[in-house]
């Protein structure tokens, strides 16, 4: 958990302290969010920039730290030179709601509650689905990670050890609403009507096959990818397809074959 310690600048109304995750933390981090050289991270106040290198130097990613104290900023930038990533990483000095997510595939953050909750909004906003959050200790309260690693951690607490809690979250595509399927596997005239809700990565939902009501079974959303189950006369139809704003495109399985399917959503 995060100790007292220094305070930071009072650039924000939400702002959390200085206190560095430690270095098995960070690596964990990295590894739950199986960080690559394709990926752009972004740590949410940087701290000495240890994430932010660590992106870099460790998983060749490119990497951006944004940070509001200068100190800590220059600091990075040292430790960043002295790794030999300068080139592949960069520290923004400012307040982290100000800066744009959207190029982010990777973001992770060790900060309080309360800018969690504040920061939740923005990153289901402006991240792409499939985009990965991964946060040290505090998560994001009714939205649940969709994986969680706790191990011990000798430098928590200042060198007195302690537990460490890393979580990862999969931002989910938007899917609410009413979608028309249209597909050879289902029957005659081949449409099908789903009404999606949905809580985060969780969702719920009816099917109309027809005049008929479908049973709408296990329905999962990872990223873009959505997979449902449908039960029609001759047996489950099992889809799985990818979500593109009001479309969805992919393939539907039954027991006599495969069929590309897709749908659209009504507005
Ligand atoms: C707990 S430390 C984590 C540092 C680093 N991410 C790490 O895990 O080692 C939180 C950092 O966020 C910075 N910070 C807090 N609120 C911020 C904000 N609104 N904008 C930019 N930086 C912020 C603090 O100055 C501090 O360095």
């Amino acid at each position: 958990m995060l100790a007292a310690a220094a305070p930071a600048p009072a650039q924000s109304d939400f702002s959390s302290p200085y206190v560095p995750t430690p270095t098995v933390a960070v690596e964990r981090m990295l590894g739950l969010a199986q960080v690559t050289r394709d990926d752009l991270v972004m740590d949410l106040g940087s701290g000495d920039g240890r994430i932010v290198i660590a992106a870099a130097k460790r998983h060749g990613a490119r990497a951006t730290g944004v940070e509001y104290d200068p100190k800590l900023v220059a600091l990075s930038r040292q430790n960043a030179l002295a790794a030999g990533v300068g080139e592949r990483v960069r520290f923004v000095e400012g307040d982290l709601f100000d800066v744009d997510l959207s190029p982010a595939t990777v973001v992770t953050v060790y900060l309080l509650p309360d800018v969690n909750l504040k920061l939740r909004d923005k990153l289901l906003r402006e991240l792409r689905p499939g985009a990965r959050v991964v946060a040290h200790d505090f998560d994001f309260e009714s939205w649940r990670p969709d994986r969680v690693e706790s191990f011990y951690a000798p430098e928590k607490n200042r060198g007195r050890g302690g537990t460490s809690r890393v979580m990862l979250w999969i931002v989910p595509a938007e899917v609410r609403g009413t979608w028309v399927l249209r597909s050879a596997a289902l029957p005659a005239p081949g449409e099908a009507q789903v009404v999606l809700s949905q809580n985060f990565q969780v969702l719920e939902g009816d099917a109309m096959l027809g005049e008929r009501r479908a049973a709408l079974r296990e329905p999962a959303l990872r990223g873009a990818v959505i997979r449902f189950s449908l039960d029609a006369v001759a047996g489950p139809l099992r889809f799985a397809g990818e979500v593109r704003g009001d479309e969805i495109a992919g393939t539907v399985r039954g027991a006599a074959g495969t069929w590309p399917w897709r749908a659209t959503r009504r507005r």
